[in-house]
């Protein structure tokens, strides 16, 4: 019987009584937290959630009336051996043995499947998804945003393959734009073949600093004009210059993307969309959604904009508009960059453009936005899918809710199965060479540090690659810093706190993961058959069990809101968990019966904490 037949179980009891069909009550089942502090059921029914009227004032003790009421009329069965009632609640403690025998099968039998094969998902149907993530720029810096979104994407992902969804892992390089105007003269004036191929992150990117030095200069600006005109009409010479850095950029990020253990299907990018856009602006005219700005005054320093009768101004900077005003028939400013001609989609609800959206420069190019609605109508027909997710920071929140309410507008109803994951910012990540411009620099930073603290912690053992283990355990503790709180928190981060050996780490992950590990070597796998499970009864046995019962739910939870928390926070516990029980029930020494039952717990709990660490994207070590 799996975990959530007990559930199963329970609710099947519970719908004769309460006369419902077991199918609802099943999510109103759940697993308890371990307490520390005292023995807990195992299982417990919300009131709340069973029944209707929840508008009383005398809520809570009328709550507690029902949950009595209930209870009385309940039976302890061959699985239920104690009905108790809590606030509000129903418990229910599964007989002992039986706990200990189920949860062991289940979780040594189904393997990296225990957990998702529970009926909590029984009714999700199966989707197919593009995941977009980490996305960064050629020629520009890889900065911290784009971490976060490579592992919180990779996470997701991992997920969804993992609850049975097909899922497409896409990057949208920022590989289009007049930088690459900028970037190919300066790839002209200092640019080196040799070391493009052999480093042409690192080249690109200095070769773009250095231009931009001389971005000002009146020549190096039409040069730069003149390059990129000549990539827009698809000269072949400048081209295939262009695909070259292209091209070296994404072997090298292959390649480090490799230490990470992420990859993609799919390599997109800006430059797909050129041509596309303008089938966008196209079909935007042709459905009258796009409006443009008709009549332009300029006076040195005062200018004033007409669009479509009503007036709007903008200060355009770069491609981020800043919106300061609207709704006025006459604005005067001192500044005036907004042209005549330029495309924008009324996006408010009264159509009195108080809010809008620029898709079309006053030359009739594309922008940022217009090449996302090229690429999201692309992906789709392409792809099929049944949801597409995009994860940036959150300064980018406006711009994709703008996207996903112009599809809409556009007819594309699937606009509402689009979701923008956001992410906050991250403060103060520094490496002892300074500040972070690849991502390459994270991971040698990460790796060396870890690789010190192995060497000077006294634990540590002889291990056969110190360098591959460093980056692993490295890594797990970046991304349980990250994925500790809600994705949409700003945090500070800290190679101190992260890295700590104790305490709530990905380090302590990982340690706890090689101690379950070596445990095992050292006692052998034991035959799951035949475990006197009567050996399993002391607390701290049960508290592992308890808690092994409600992996379902967490990744359940996970897999609704897409956040990590849930389930770092649960690995946490279990690694607490374990712990304590590793230290108050000895394997070595024991009698055997006992000896192989407790090695059984311990392996299922090193199996249940492999599975979730590789969904958060960590790659268990063995030894450390
Ligand atoms: N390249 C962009 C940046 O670095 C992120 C792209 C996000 N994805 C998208 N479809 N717009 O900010």
């Amino acid at each position: 019987m799996a975990a959530c037949s007990f559930r199963r179980s329970i609710a099947s009891q519970l719908s004769k009584v309460l006369d419902l069909p077991p199918e609802n009550l099943i999510k109103s089942i759940s697993a308890v937290p371990v307490s520390k502090k005292r023995h807990v059921a195992d299982f417990q029914l919300s009131i709340a959630s069973v029944t209707e009227d929840s508008s009383s004032e005398s809520i809570a003790q009328d709550l507690h009336l029902q949950a009595q009421k209930l209870a009385e009329r309940l039976k302890c069965d061959a699985v239920v051996s104690e009905i108790s009632t809590g606030p509000g609640t129903v418990n229910f403690t599964i007989n002992r043995e039986l706990l200990a025998k189920t949860v062991l099968q289940q979780v040594l039998k189904d393997g990296s499947e225990y957990g998702v094969k529970s009926e909590l998902f029984s009714t999700v149907p199966r989707q197919k998804a593009v995941i977009e993530f980490s996305s960064p720029n050629i020629a520009k810096k890889f900065h911290i945003g784009h971490l976060r979104s490579t592992i919180i994407g990779n996470f997701i992902a991992n997920l969804k393959v993992a609850l049975g969804h097909e899922v497409i892992r896409m990057n949208y390089l920022g590989d289009w734009g007049m930088q690459f105007g900028l970037l190919g003269v300066g790839f002209q004036c200092f640019g080196n073949k040799e070391k493009l191929k052999s480093s042409p992150l690192q080249h690109l990117f200095e070769v773009y600093v250095q231009i931009n030095k001389e971005a000002d200069d009146e020549n190096v600006k039409k040069l730069a004009k003149d390059f990129f005109r000549k990539l827009e009409e698809h000269d072949e010479q400048t081209l295939s210059l262009w695909k070259q850095f292209r091209d070296f950029s994404i072997e090298e990020y292959i390649r480090i993307y490799k230490r990470l253990g992420v990859h993609f299907d799919e390599y997109s990018g800006e430059s797909f969309y050129q041509e596309k856009s303008q089938e966008v602006l196209k079909m935007l005219e042709d459905k009258g959604l796009l409006q443009k700005t008709v009549y332009e005054l300029v006076i040195p320093f005062i200018g004033v904009v007409y669009l479509t009768s009503q007036v709007h101004f903008k200060c355009n900077i770069d491609e981020t508009y800043l919106h300061i005003g609207s709704g006025l028939q006459l604005l005067l400013c001192f500044l005036l960059t907004y042209r005549k001609g330029t495309g924008v989609v009324d996006l408010s609800e009264k159509k009195d453009l108080s809010l809008f959206s620029t898709v079309m420069r006053s030359d009739g190019t594309s922008l940022y936005i217009t090449r996302d609605l090229a690429a999201a109508i692309d992906r789709m027909n392409k792809h099929s899918c049944d949801t597409m997710i995009y994860v940036t920071d959150k300064s980018q929140s406006n711009h994709f809710q703008h996207l996903f309410q112009i599809l809409k507008l556009m007819g594309y109803d699937w606009a509402e199965r689009c979701r923008h994951v956001s992410f906050g910012l991250v403060q103060g990540m520094k490496t002892r060479r300074g500040e972070v411009v690849f991502l390459e620099d994270v991971l040698n930073e990460v790796r060396s540090r870890m690789l010190q603290n192995m060497a000077s912690a006294k634990t540590t053992k002889e291990i056969e690659d110190p360098i591959e283990t460093a980056e692993k355990v490295g890594l797990a503790a970046l991304i349980i810093q990250d994925f500790r709180g809600l994705l949409s928190s700003d945090y500070q981060f800290s190679w101190d706190r992260a890295l700590q050996s104790r305490g709530d780490t990905g380090v302590f992950l990982q340690y706890t993961h090689a101690r379950l590990h070596s445990l095992e070597q050292m006692h052998g796998n034991e035959q799951l058959t035949d475990i006197n499970v009567a050996c399993l009864q002391e607390p701290n046995a049960i508290s592992v069990l308890q808690h092994l019962l409600r992996y379902d739910e967490v990744l359940y939870q996970s897999s609704q809101d897409l956040q990590p928390k849930h389930i770092v926070s649960y690995l946490l516990t279990l690694s607490h968990l374990a712990a304590v029980a590793h230290k108050t029930l000895p394997v070595k020494g024991s009698a055997p019966k006992v000896a192989q039952a407790r090695c059984c717990l311990f392996q299922a709990a090193r199996s249940v904490l492999a599975n979730g660490m590789k969904l958060l994207g960590i790659t268990p070590v063995t030894q450390m």
